[in-house]
């Protein structure tokens, strides 16, 4: 990476995630952190004092901090169309937050605004720069399981994050696209088909489900099964119970996330902490904003494009529509 060029960097969206992506910034080599946004005056005032930066209530006034190259965009999901659009008005460079936006529509819309006003966009889908992730796609891109002949993959998590987002999208949304771009990427093919089962019971107040499953046939004739929840119990010692299967002409490939690996008793109660996203030194979003950096130097491309993004969009969609009809849906 060229060491020389700082990107001057807001973050809109000051929630868990948008607070983490501050926190990387202002310690980032490449990014010099002018200032935060949120709606929430309080949490405005922490952050911008906690990191001795400008503080927004309107990030249109972010916006309009003269220096501003690039902004992150951490806002909740269904809210990621207004500021992107506007950043993009004025010319800002954008990374967002998975998933690209709440429906297809408003990520289309993204991406006009950032193709028209040449401005480059990036999504944080996570398991691309997740090492676990990485090994296994590195695996058959080194061609040792042969041609994939099948796909499973899991995330599973509990209660608790159907109940903190309070139905603002479905967890196949939320946490679905992460698997299914992962899936389209380690295949190099789209999901073409998909049927699907879906649940609503402890979550039925917030009108989302709380399980889906579906079963995927992409492009390629590679096979998947995919699972997503919000059911598992509150006190599961790990956040998430997360597999991916790979199963090919030579070998196969397993990542069980269940027990993390690490289990720490304390207070009378075991923890599982995710070696990933449940440790502070956020290593995983250091690497997003390396590539970033990389990406607005035009030393490569986007990882994750907007395209690709709203690719994995339109599965999950198609999967919630074949859940509801009962119907197998076809994707172009
Ligand atoms: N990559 C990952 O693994 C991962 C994990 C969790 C969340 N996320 C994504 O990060 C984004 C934020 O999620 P979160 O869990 O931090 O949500 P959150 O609810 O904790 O935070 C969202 C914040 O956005 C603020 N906000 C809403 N509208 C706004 C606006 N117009 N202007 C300024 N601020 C506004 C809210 O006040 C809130 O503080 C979502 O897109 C989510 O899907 C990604």
């Amino acid at each position: 990476m060229r060491a020389d060029k700082v990107y001057s960097i807001g973050v809109i969206g000051l929630g868990v995630f948008g607070a983490r992506h501050a926190s990387v910034c202002l310690h980032h080599p490449n990014f010099h952190l002018v200032g935060v946004a949120d709606i929430k005056e309080e949490v405005v005032k922490k952050y911008s004092s906690e990191f001795d930066v400008a503080g927004f209530t309107d990030y249109c006034d972010l916006l309009a901090v003269p220096e501003l190259d690039a902004v992150t965009i951490a806002v909740s999901d269904q809210f990621h169309h207004e500021p992107c659009k506007d950043a993009a008005k004025k010319g800002i460079h954008i990374f967002l937050e998975k998933p690209i936006a709440d429906n297809s529509v408003h990520a289309q819309e993204i991406i006009s605004a950032a193709r028209k006003n040449n401005v480059k966009l990036m999504v944080g889908h996570t398991l691309r720069f997740d090492p676990r992730y990485m090994a296994i796609k590195r695996t058959i891109d080194e061609g040792k399981l042969g041609e994939i002949i099948h796909v499973y993959a899991r995330r599973n998590a509990t209660v608790k994050s159907g109940r903190r987002l309070q139905g603002r999208v479905d967890a196949m949304i939320f946490q679905g696209v992460h698997d299914i771009d992962f899936l389209q990427w380690l295949t190099g093919s789209k999901v073409s088909k998909v049927y699907a089962e879906a649940t609503s019971n402890i979550l039925k107040d917030l009108k989302v489900n709380d399980t889906t499953m579906a079963t995927l046939r992409f492009g390629n004739g590679v096979i998947g099964l995919l699972e997503q929840s919000w059911a598992l119990p509150a006190d599961m010692p790990s956040p998430l119970d997360v597999e991916l299967e790979v199963v090919g002409t030579e070998g196969s490939a397993y990542l069980d996330l269940r027990s993390q690996s690490i289990s720490i008793v304390s207070g009378g109660r075991l923890n599982q902490p995710d070696l990933i996203y449940g440790l502070p030194d956020q290593h995983f979003l250091i690497d997003e904003y390396n590539h970033f950096a990389k990406y607005l130097n035009g030393e490569v491309e986007a990882k994750v494009s907007g395209e690709e993004a709203l690719s994995a969009l339109e599965v999950a969609e198609a999967v919630m529509r074949s859940a509801e009809s009962g119907k197998p849906v076809l994707l172009p």
